[in-house]
């Protein structure tokens, strides 16, 4: 069974980790399309703190991921799912409904989020621990 999953996975955390090795253990064959930068800038309205070759390449590098590609846009998923002949297609419940459009030609699983990380607010928490000029006074 091959198994197709998406994301930006910019600054890999636990959350990441874990939705991708759920989703290794629903198939035999992983594969992630990673988004591209314009991609992640059309969708998030900011640019990845890491580029595209390199959260092809960290992503390539978890355990349990058979095979990495760049997701260019988000109407092509199905193109995506068919060049990939995959069987099961995960998503975070964050996108809970929103590919049952495609229940036509693979399976769709909905995998619930771990709680309380996102790089948003990994983002968050970096800038707010920044020392402010005041802290040199
Ligand atoms: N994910 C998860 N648990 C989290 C964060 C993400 O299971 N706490 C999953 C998402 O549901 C998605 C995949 O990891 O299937 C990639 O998500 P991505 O959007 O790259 O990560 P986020 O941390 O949600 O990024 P952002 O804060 O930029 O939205």
């Amino acid at each position: 069974m091959n198994v197709i999953t998406f994301g930006t996975f910019d600054m890999p955390h636990i959350g990441h980790v874990k939705i991708l090795n759920r989703a290794k253990e629903l198939g035999n064959k992983l594969i992630v399309g990673v988004s591209s930068d314009a991609l992640n800038f059309s969708k998030k309205g900011r640019n990845p703190v890491y580029s595209e070759q390199e959260r092809l390449f960290l992503v390539n590098s978890f355990k349990g991921v058979d095979k990495v590609f760049l997701e260019e846009s988000l109407e092509k998923k199905r193109e995506y799912i068919l060049e990939y002949k995959a069987d099961i297609l995960v998503m975070g419940d964050d996108w809970k409904g929103k590919f049952d459009e495609f229940s036509d030609i693979c399976q769709i699983i909905y995998l619930p989020r771990t709680p309380s990380i996102s790089t948003t607010s990994v983002i968050e928490v970096v800038k707010m621990s920044r020392p402010s000029p005041e802290d040199n006074e």
